[in-house]
Order: structure tokens, then sequence, then C-alpha cells
């Protein structure tokens, strides 16, 4: 059986490390399992890309597309071009695309336009709002997937809802919180802890990249500038590339967040472990500070990813500036909600996804 697995952004390398790993144990009772890498190369910068390939352990990928930048329409389109010439160049039987970035959706519509079976690592979630690139990548993406593999009851919910056979779908947990799980131990502290005399459990870190937080001119300003006023612990900012080219665009001076290059994996996550809250737009990292325990506001007024609210450290404030001032307040004063870890986030679902596959393609051929 020939696997074939796409990563193209950040988010998708992380869960993409334990698919790669599972079937590499896999392959060695089962000669006819294969499987090929390719990366589209929508995220291109080392910092964003390579450099979480080393940390993981993750093989090389097979081949990159070289499909970064320009608009959404753009990017899709490029690597819709070269990835249907990489398919039909090297055929398989399964097309494995993981979460909601234009990537997944770009290589779902070519997999299925060639009659090539789709599974999606991550299935199901929705935040219902249109606005948002990535909502509209999963709404693509789920109404052509054969197989469904799922983080959570929530989305198993979503998939029914939609008419999803429930045969098709597997709720196997969260592959971003088997990387977690498995590097934890190999975290590593950033060079800049001790130049800005950083001190566990006394400063924030803050995230952003949704065009909806950083298109926006004055939003983006009055939100740096409430944090950058109002915080009276150090904020440490690892600036996204699309984040930074706008601070700079817009004129944005900052005097006390102190703002560093996109971290490593094992970097950023060292941060986020020792500290006293995060400030993100991002869904993975919500989940990885549930996991971790780390009390952590979202801005946003939606989520997909509702299991990090009901169970897990995550409260939205949306674009409410008092609200985000009164919750970091709640946090520094040491009275934020604790919650719990959800359902089968216990490090074993990129096992579980490769057994699924492995048992469905032996039903086929038999
Ligand atoms: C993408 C995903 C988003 C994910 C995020 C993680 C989509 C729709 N969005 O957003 O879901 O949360 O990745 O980071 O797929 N750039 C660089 N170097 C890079 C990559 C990007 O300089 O390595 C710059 C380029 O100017 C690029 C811009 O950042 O045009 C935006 O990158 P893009 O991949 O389009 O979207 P992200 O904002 O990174």
């Amino acid at each position: 059986m020939k696997i074939t697995i796409i990563a193209g952004a950040r988010p998708n390398f992380v869960k993409i490390a334990p698919l790669i790993s599972a079937i590499q144990t896999e392959q060695e009772n089962n000669a006819f399992l294969e499987y090929r890498l390719v990366h589209t190369g929508q995220h291109y910068d080392k910092a964003m890309s390579g450099s979480f390939f080393e940390q993981l352990g993750i093989t090389e990928p097979d081949v990159n597309l070289g499909c970064g930048g320009g608009t959404h329409s753009e990017q899709t389109a490029k690597i819709m071009v070269s990835f249907e010439k990489e398919l039909i160049h090297n055929p398989c039987d399964l097309v494995i695309v993981v979460g909601d970035v234009n990537s997944t959706m770009a290589c779902a519509i070519v997999a299925k336009k060639l009659n090539v079976k789709v599974a999606h690592i991550e299935a199901g979630i929705r935040s219902l709002d249109m606005e948002m690139p990535e909502e509209i990548n999963r709404l693509i993406t789920d109404s052509i997937t054969d197989y469904f593999f799922t983080t959570s009851k929530y989305a198993n919910e979503n998939l029914d809802k939609s008419g999803v056979d429930k045969k098709n779908v597997f709720f196997v947990g969260n592959t971003m919180i088997d990387t977690l799980i498995s590097n934890q131990h190999k975290f590593l502290k950033p060079p800049f802890f001790e130049e800005f005399s950083l001190v566990e459990k006394e400063y924030f870190v803050l995230t952003l990249h949704r065009p909806s937080n950083v298109d926006n001119k004055d939003y983006l300003t009055q939100l740096l500038l409430t944090l950058d006023e109002s915080c009276d612990v150090p904020i440490i900012f690892p600036v996204h590339p699309r984040t930074r080219q706008k601070i700079k665009e817009y004129g944005i001076t900052l005097n006390s967040i102190i703002q560093v290059d996109p971290l490593s994996y094992l970097e950023f996550n060292y941060l986020v472990k020792h500290s006293k809250g995060v400030i993100t737009d991002s869904g993975g990292i919500t989940e990885e500070t549930t996991v971790m325990q780390i009390p952590c506001i979202t801005l946003r007024d939606s989520t997909e990813r509702w299991e990090t609210v009901y169970e897990g450290t995550n409260e939205l404030v949306g674009e409410n500036l008092e609200l985000l001032r009164a919750k970091i307040k709640t946090i520094i004063d040491g009275n934020w909600k604790k919650g719990s870890v959800p359902e089968l986030w216990d490090g074993k679902a990129g096992v579980r996804i490769i057994s699924h596959i492995i048992s469905i393609f032996d039903r086929i051929k038999n």
C-alpha cells in the first residue's frame, strides 16, 4: 500500500511527525507499506519549516513543490497544478492531508479528482466563521474526504450533522498532542531567556497571525498598544512573518513587548510551558496550553476547538480589549480555571490512525 502525506505549513509539520513515526514502526512488520512525503513549500523560511523537520526528526520530504507566497487563490492554484503532476508521476492508494491550511484543501481536491482516496486528520472541527480562510479549507476538504480522523466529540457531532457516514469517522485523538508529549522532555530554553532576565511563571507569550487580527491597521495598533501599555509582566512576542510585515507597514512602535523571531518547536514550547499565560489567535496553541495547563486567552470570537474552552484552559475575548485586560489580571492574580485534558489526547493518535488505515485497506483488498 502506498500513502502520500502532505505537509505545507508550520502546524502541519507538528501533526505529521507521529504519523510518519507510526508508519516507520509498522514497516518493520509490513513490507508492503510505503509512504511518500510531499512538502508543498507553503512555508519556506527555515524558522517556519526546516527547523521543525530537524527537531521533530521528520525525514526529509521526497519532494518540495516550492509553492509559497502569493494570494490565497494564487497559492492554492500553484499547489494544485504542482501536486497534480506529482501525483500522476507517483501514484498512491491514499493521500493523507492534515489540519486546515491552503495546502490541505488544494491537495485534497487534486487527489479526489484523480480518484485517489483522501484521509483527513483533524476532520470535522468548525468555527462557523466563514471569514476565516481555514473554515473554508475545512468545509471543502471534509466535503470530499473519504476517511475522517477526529480529535474531539464536537468534531464527531459536526460530521454527523453534515451527513457523514459514521463508519468513515474515526475518533483517534490529537496528533499535535502526540508530538507535544513525545518531545516535552527535550524542550529547549531559548537563548534570550537570560538576555531578557525572564523568570519562570512571570511572563506572557503572545502570538498573532490571523488575517482578521493583523490585516486591520486600527485593530492591530490598538491591540498591541493596549498590551504594550497595560501589562505589568513582560510579554514575549515571537513574530510571524506576515505580522512582522504588517507591524512595519503600519508603523507600530512597541516599547515593552519583546519581539523575537519565530521560534523553533522545542524553544516555543519551553517558553509556553514556563509562562504565566499565553495570548494568541492560533488554534493549535490552545490545544497545547490545555495539555500543559497554561492559562490561555484567545483573541477571537469563535473557535473550532471548543474542548479547549469547555474542558481546557482557554477563554475567548474576541476584539474586546477591556475584557482582555480583565482576563490578564485574572491570570496574574492566580484565579484562572485549571481545566482537564480532553479524551484520547494521550499521545497515541498517530498509532491509532495508521492502524485504522491498514485495516481499511486490508478490507478493501480482500
Ligand atoms: C498559514 C495558514 C494558517 C496557519 C499558519 C501557521 C492558510 C490559509 N493559513 O497562515 O492556518 O495557522 O499558516 O503559521 O493556509 N511567509 C514568510 N515565510 C514563510 C511563510 C510565510 O515570509 O515561511 C510570509 C509570506 O509573505 C506569506 C505570508 O507570510 O505570503 C503568509 O503566509 P501564508 O502561508 O500565506 O499564511 P500564514 O499566515 O502563514
